[in-house]
């Protein structure tokens, strides 16, 4: 049965009697998908106990984002959770986690500045905060966040190192429809016809292992952007090929591992993806 903590006095009595236990967490912002279950399933074949957190944290929303319009079902998240087996829901409310008086924020140097962080400048210190009070409001032994947010994977497993925070932070593969079009709660803005034009995104990206065999990495980036422009997006903010864990660009391509990504708009959507080279 599924467990509904909304109070932090709950959530450390729930803590207190899995003592001994190997305890899985699955963070999210709710309106859970396929996604989400992935990564609750994979979390569930590897501890004890899971908890997923359901918590819209006004603090990564810049004023001009969609933290007011940001879907939150949470009933029909509740039932999502409760039928796939999940032992408990965090669920605390903005006053809850961010008190009167509330003053800390914890912030990662360096790649926070990078791709997302220069688009959205606060966006990742409102994610570190958060996810580093989650981590001490429950003490997970294992932790598991989605490769679609790739820079945010990169930046928490960044402050769990430097911060020797005793949780195991666990990358898992982006979820995609059948068009190859990743999973997200954004994608519920996107019209039929915005669809088509985001299920082409992927397939650009899928193109950079190509491209890089016989151009430099310039001329490829310079030509995603060219093909997302002509597919419909109304911006890019991003295409590049980047180091796959600093994320600075490459300096010698035959021995980095590396990564393509993209931020790219549909109207007032943005919608990120990236993939491995
Ligand atoms: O990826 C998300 O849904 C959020 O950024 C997270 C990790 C739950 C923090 O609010």
């Amino acid at each position: 049965m599924l467990t509904v903590l909304k109070s932090l006095e709950t959530l450390w009595l729930w803590r207190e009697q899995q003592d001994g236990k190997d305890i899985g967490f699955v963070p999210t912002m709710g309106a859970l998908h396929e996604g989400h279950l992935s990564l609750i399933e994979k979390a569930k074949s590897e501890n004890d106990q899971v908890i997923v957190s359901i918590f819209v944290n006004p603090i990564q929303f810049a004023p001009n984002e969609d933290y007011d319009t940001y879907p939150r079902p949470l009933t029909k998240d509740r039932e999502k959770l409760e039928k796939i087996g999940v032992d408990a829901l965090w669920a605390p409310n903005a006053l809850e986690m961010y008190p009167e008086g509330f003053e800390t924020s914890v912030s990662v140097a360096g790649i926070t500045q990078l791709l997302e962080g220069a688009y959205r400048p606060h966006h990742f210190d409102g994610v570190t905060t958060v996810v580093n009070k989650l981590f001490n409001q429950i003490r997970p032994t294992r932790a598991y966040f989605g490769e679609k947010d790739y820079q945010q994977l990169q930046v928490i497993s960044k402050m769990v190192r430097d911060m020797n925070i005793n949780t195991k932070v666990i990358g898992c593969p982006i979820h995609r429809d059948k068009s190859g079009l990743a999973l997200s709660s954004r994608n519920a803005y996107l019209s039929p016809e915005q669809l088509d034009i985001a299920r082409r995104l992927n397939s650009v990206l899928k193109s950079a292992p190509d491209l890089m065999r016989t151009m430099d990495i310039a001329e490829a980036e310079t030509k995603m952007k060219n093909i997302l422009g002509q597919a419909g997006f109304d911006k890019i903010d991003y295409v590049v090929i980047r180091n796959a864990e600093t994320l600075k660009p490459v300096k010698n391509k035959r021995e980095e591992e590396m990564r393509v990504l993209a931020a790219v708009w549909l109207d007032k959507t943005r919608l990120i993806d990236n993939m491995g080279i």
